[in-house]
């Protein structure tokens, strides 16, 4: 089993009023976000993130942080599953050059907005059937990503996630520790399917057989 750790502490804190944007969004705006089409990248606000633009102020101070954890360097390879629009892969690249990466998102729309640099480098697929073969990666990340998938293919992924990486891994999912931070979720969820309490996150890893680190998206 891995450990938990924040590997995002870094990131940029988001100052969001949860409350407020949970209590305007319907069910039309949960089922439009889910498409993970324009209007989740760039879209309306309601349909979640109102224009995803690259700034280097996001990933820029994380990297760092997963080049000691996991002692990267030019001769290693690091899959993204969820990458979007390769950000974080392309923040990685600038600051470890010459490392290999890689790409998956369920988000056509993403992948061919993806940051120029990264185009060669990312491609559509879905996390539970990642398109690679057993241990193809040194590091696999995937951040706040397979959440969105329904139990039974959130299980899935972790099993594919364990699969093609060599031994060390990353993830980050919407959970909580306390009923209010439950509600909060609740009201601050627009496309997560499978979210729970932590302990329950961390039997799901074991049932899994998902060996990886982890942390937790808590609102
Ligand atoms: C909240 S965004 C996070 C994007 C990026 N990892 C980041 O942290 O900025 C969730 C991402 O998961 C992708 N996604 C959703 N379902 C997926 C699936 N089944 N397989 C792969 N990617 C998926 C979405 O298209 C979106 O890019």
């Amino acid at each position: 089993m891995g450990q938990e750790i924040d590997l995002l502490l870094n990131y940029p804190k988001i100052k969001r009023n949860i409350k407020e944007r949970g209590a305007t969004k319907t069910e039309e705006d949960r089922r439009i976000a889910s498409r993970f089409g324009k209007e989740f990248f760039d879209g309306d606000r309601r349909h979640g993130y109102g224009g995803y633009y690259y700034n280097p102020r996001f990933w820029q101070p994380v990297i760092p942080t997963f080049q000691k954890y996991f002692g990267l360097t030019s001769s290693n390879s690091v899959l993204d599953v969820g990458c979007a629009k390769g950000f974080m892969l392309h923040d990685m690249a600038e600051l470890i050059p010459g490392i290999t990466v890689k790409g998956v998102d369920i988000s056509e729309y993403a992948i061919k907005h993806a940051i120029e640099d990264m185009k060669p480098h990312v491609q559509a697929g879905n996390a539970d059937r990642l398109p690679f073969v057993d241990n193809s990666f040194d590091v696999v990340i995937s951040i706040n990503t397979i959440h969105n998938l329904e139990q039974k293919e959130c299980l899935q992924a972790l099993k594919e996630i364990e699969r093609v990486m060599k031994g060390k891994s990353f993830i980050t999912v919407d959970a909580y520790r306390t009923d209010e931070e439950k509600e909060l979720m609740l009201a601050w969820n627009l496309t997560a399917r499978t979210f729970m309490h932590v302990n329950e996150w961390k039997m799901f890893f074991a049932e899994a057989g998902y060996t990886g680190d982890y942390y937790w998206f808590i609102p």
